[in-house]
This record gives structure tokens, C-alpha cells and sequence, in this order.
């Protein structure tokens, strides 16, 4: 049988699995956590440590039809400038529970679009951040960056701040396939905001790409490929598109029929993964490359790589505290996630609360799946033996659980010794697999496409 043939009988094709960036998924988190868990939680993290921030900005000057992000659409700045406000009440607040000492060895902003900042705000509101808890020796602060929303003043201003990671959204180059999602971007103002980028002294380029978009096809997505490595990003997220109009509400203007089918798909995948391997670049999880150079290629070969809302990470802290609506945060003892909308989350921070509505307090066998899932999703292996140890459960036991798994793949895995590996042709099946190990997923629940 063709490896094809096997990934379908195995159901790659029509199955839609998370991407696994919590355990559990936030859709199985529940109303029993709230502000009370999020302050005693804050106020559990050990003085003088390292954690964490993000920072969610839910606004767009425009909106483009593929995104699936949490955000809205204004032309005015208005909006902005007094979401600002409340993200500056929502850091006293946050700095009044945070223990003495604490530094950020991560601090990210993300969106929708946090370059519709403007450049006063963007001052105001890292001032206040690093007032609470200033950036760690050799930390990161990394922006998402759209190229079609930034000029020169704001970029003054967070390279000023210390921005040393930019993200830049480019999606596809190609004009058609631009034009079919909604997302109209050439090329040179791409090149034009990467040097600008690079002028100020940022040390590292991200960008994001998609593969499964309408009208691709192996060529135009390799000449996307190429066009992109000529800005030489150090680092690279190569995501499917996840066609999910009944949640995305501006996706039903992409037709289904101009998709790319589920085997497409992987050979734009495989098309796009051949050339960045072939230009130098490490293969980091199911969905990123990078530069041999940069940390997430460096954390992957010392057994560092971590995943977290923002997809892998090198990034050892163990609280990440989200702020700003529906951001989500992580500490050793749940999730708690602040109300997604952005009009709840104002009222509150305004009556002097945190939002959180939803989270999961970690219970059972949760930290130990969350691992196992972990692991597989960074390393494509899981170690029974060493994580029967470190979590304290029967060897034995775990064996038969990775057994079972093994045994559901048909071959496809590799167990030997109590170690279970996911070979390179089994690389597409690996969300599939860390969803066998997930307690809460019911199949067929619908989350976001296979790959
Ligand atoms: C939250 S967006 C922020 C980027 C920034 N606003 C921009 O447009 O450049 C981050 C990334 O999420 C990815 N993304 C958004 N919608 C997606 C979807 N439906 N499927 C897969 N990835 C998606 C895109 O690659 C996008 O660059
Ligand atoms: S891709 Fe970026 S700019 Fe476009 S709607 Fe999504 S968050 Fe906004």
C-alpha cells in the first residue's frame, strides 16, 4: 500500500483535529474557572522568576476573508486608542497581584493587528509592562507584524521599546490567490517592511505562510516559497489553511470548490517543506522551520522545544499570563482564559476585576497527557519509561497506553523499548496521534482541519 493510500485508510484526510496548543483544547475549558483562580494563580508564581506575557490587540483596518483570528474590523483608531486604555488599567491591575521581582523572558503581541497601535500607545503601554516586570537578560519581545499596517513612526517606536522578533503575516504571494482571500499584499511593500524591519536593529524576521489555500498549486506555492526566501527569514511558519466558515463567518466569500483537496494539500505542504529544507532550514514540529541559528532550531536539538498558544516556542517559563480579550493563560496549575469579547472584558477590567470567564484546572491525568501530546508535537517521540518517572505513574500501564495507540495506527509508529516514535512518513498523521492521547476530544468534533 502507498503511503497515500495508508494516510487515508488511517482517515487523514477527513479528519479535523486541533493543532494542539493546550491540552486540554480551550473548547473543552469550562466556566469553573474564574478571576479568583486567575489572581491566587498570579499571586503562586515564585518572586524574582521569569515568566511570560502576551498580549492580545482584537482589532484590523481591514479584514481579511481567510483570517480565523479572534479580532474586528474598524477604520477609525478610535476604538484602539481606548482598548489601550483599558489594556494599561488591566497591567496596574495585574501588577498589583504579580510577586516582587518577576521578569519576562517572553513578552508577545498578537491580534488581529497590534501594529494598529498608534505610536503614543505603543510607548505607554510597553513603559507600563516593563514598569510591572521588566524584560529578563536575553529575553524576547516579538510583534505581529501586518505589512499593509505599520509605518516607519511605529516602527521607531517598538524598535525603541526593544522589539528584537518581528512577525510578519505574508500568506501567498501570488496575486490571484491574494485576491481570493481577501488579503492584498505585493511583494515589494512585503521586501520594503522586512528591510525597514532589519534597519532598526531587529535581530530576528518571522513570517507566516499558508498552504491549502484556493487556487495553489504546487508551482505557485513554490514560487511563493522562493519569493519569501529572498527576504531570508530566520524563521518560518508554514500553516494549512483551516477552512472554518462556520465559526469565521468571512470565509463563506471563499468558495469550497476553490480549495485544494485534503491530498493537494499535502503535496503543497511537501512542496513548500522540500524547498526550505533545501535552503538550509531545520524542519521544527509538525508546521515551523527555521535557521540553524535561530532558538527554535537550537531548543529542538537540546530537547527544549515547547509548544504554547503561539505554536512552538524555546521558551522555558511556566506561567504565560494572556492580557487584553480572549487572551489565554497558562500556569503549572490551569488555564484561564478572559472574556472573548473585547466589550465584556472592558466592563470588567473597568470595574476593577480580571475578565476570566472560562479555564481548566489541571486534575487527573491531565499534566502527564498534556506532556505525552507535548512531546509528540515537538519530537515526534515520547519516552514511556522517563515519563512514567518524572509523572509518577505505573510503566507498565503507560506502555499498554502507547501500545494501544500504536496499534491503532497500523504500523505506522515505531514502539520499541517503551519509547513510542512517529517516523518522518508518519509526520503528516502526528495531530491525529496526539489525539489519541486526548482524554476529552470526542471524534469528529469539529475544531480546525487535519493538516
Ligand atoms: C493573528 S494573525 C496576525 C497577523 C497580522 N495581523 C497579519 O495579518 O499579518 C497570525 C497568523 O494567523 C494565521 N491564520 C489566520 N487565519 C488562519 C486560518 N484560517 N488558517 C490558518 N492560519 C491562519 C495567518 O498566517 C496569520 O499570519
Ligand atoms: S490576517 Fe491579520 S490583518 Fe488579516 S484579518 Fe487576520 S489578523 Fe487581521
Amino acid at each position: 500500500m502507498t503511503v497515500d493510500a495508508q494516510l487515508t485508510r488511517l482517515g487523514l484526510f477527513d479528519a479535523r483535529v486541533p493543532r494542539y496548543t493546550s491540552y486540554p483544547t480551550a473548547p473543552h475549558f469550562g466556566t469553573s474557572v474564574g478571576p479568583q483562580d486567575f489572581t491566587a494563580w498570579t499571586r503562586a508564581i515564585p518572586a524574582g522568576s521569569e515568566i511570560s506575557l502576551y498580549m492580545h490587540v482584537p482589532f484590523c483596518r481591514r479584514l481579511c476573508w481567510f483570517c480565523a483570528c479572534r479580532t474586528q474590523g474598524t477604520t477609525s483608531d478610535d476604538p484602539v486608542i481606548a482598548y489601550a486604555q483599558v489594556l494599561k488599567a488591566e497591567i496596574a491591575l495585574l501588577a498589583r497581584h504579580l510577586p516582587k521581582g518577576v521578569r519576562l523572558s517572553r513578552l508577545h503581541w498578537g491580534g488581529g493587528t497590534p501594529t494598529m497601535l498608534p505610536p503614543a500607545e505603543i510607548r505607554a503601554l510597553t513603559a507600563a509592562i516593563f514598569a510591572m516586570a521588566p524584560m529578563a537578560e536575553g529575553g524576547e519581545f516579538s510583534v505581529e507584524i501586518d505589512p499593509n499596517e505599520i509605518d516607519d513612526a511605529r516602527l521607531d517606536a517598538l524598535a525603541e521599546a526593544g522589539m528584537n522578533r518581528a512577525s510578519i503575516g505574508v500568506q501567498d504571494f501570488d496575486p490571484e490567490i491574494q485576491k481570493a482571500i481577501g488579503r492584498d499584499q505585493p511583494y515589494a511593500l512585503t521586501q520594503e517592511i522586512a528591510d525597514a524591519i532589519r534597519a532598526r536593529g531587529v535581530r530576528s524576521l518571522n513570517a507566516d505562510i499558508l498552504y491549502g489555500l484556493p487556487h495553489q498549486t504546487p508551482q505557485r506555492i513554490a514560487e511563493s516559497v522562493q519569493k519569501l526566501l529572498t527576504l531570508g527569514p530566520d524563521r518560518v511558519a508554514l500553516y494549512g489553511y483551516a477552512h472554518v466558515p462556520w465559526m469565521s463567518k468571512r470565509q463563506q466569500l471563499i468558495p469550497s470548490d476553490s480549495l485544494p483537496t485534503p491530498e493537494e494539500r499535502l503535496r503543497l505542504f511537501e512542496t513548500a517543506r522540500d524547498l526550505f529544507i533545501a535552503d538550509g532550514y531545520e524542519a521544527i514540529g509538525i508546521d515551523h522551520f527555521a535557521l540553524p541559528a535561530d532558538g527554535l532550531a537550537r531548543a529542538r536539538a537540546t530537547g527544549g522545544l515547547r509548544r504554547n498558544f503561539q505554536g512552538y516556542t524555546d521558551d522555558a517559563a511556566t506561567a504565560l499570563i494572556g492580557i487584553g480579550a480572549s487572551s489565554i493563560s497558562r500556569f503549572p496549575q490551569g488555564y484561564a482564559q478572559n472574556a472573548p469579547a473585547t466589550a465584556a472584558h472592558t466592563r470588567a477590567i473597568r470595574e476593577g476585576r480580571f475578565s476570566t470567564t472560562k479555564g481548566h484546572a489541571f486534575a487527573g491525568e491531565d499534566l502527564l497527557r498534556a506532556r505525552i501530546i507535548e512531546v509528540l508535537m515537538c519530537d515526534f517521540r515520547a519516552d514511556g519509561p522517563a515519563l512514567a518517572a518524572q509523572f509518577g505513574v505505573d510503566p507498565g500501564w503507560l506502555s499498554g497506553l502507547f501500545a494501544t495507540v500504536a496499534a491503532k495506527f497500523e504500523g505506522m509508529l515505531d514502539f520499541e523499548h517503551g519509547v513510542l516514535t512517529i517516523p518522518p512518513r508518519a509526520h503528516p498523521l502526528t495531530r491525529m496521534i496526539a489525539r489519541a492521547f486526548d482524554a476529552y476530544d470526542q471524534a469528529g468534533a469539529r475544531h480546525s482541519a487535519a493538516i
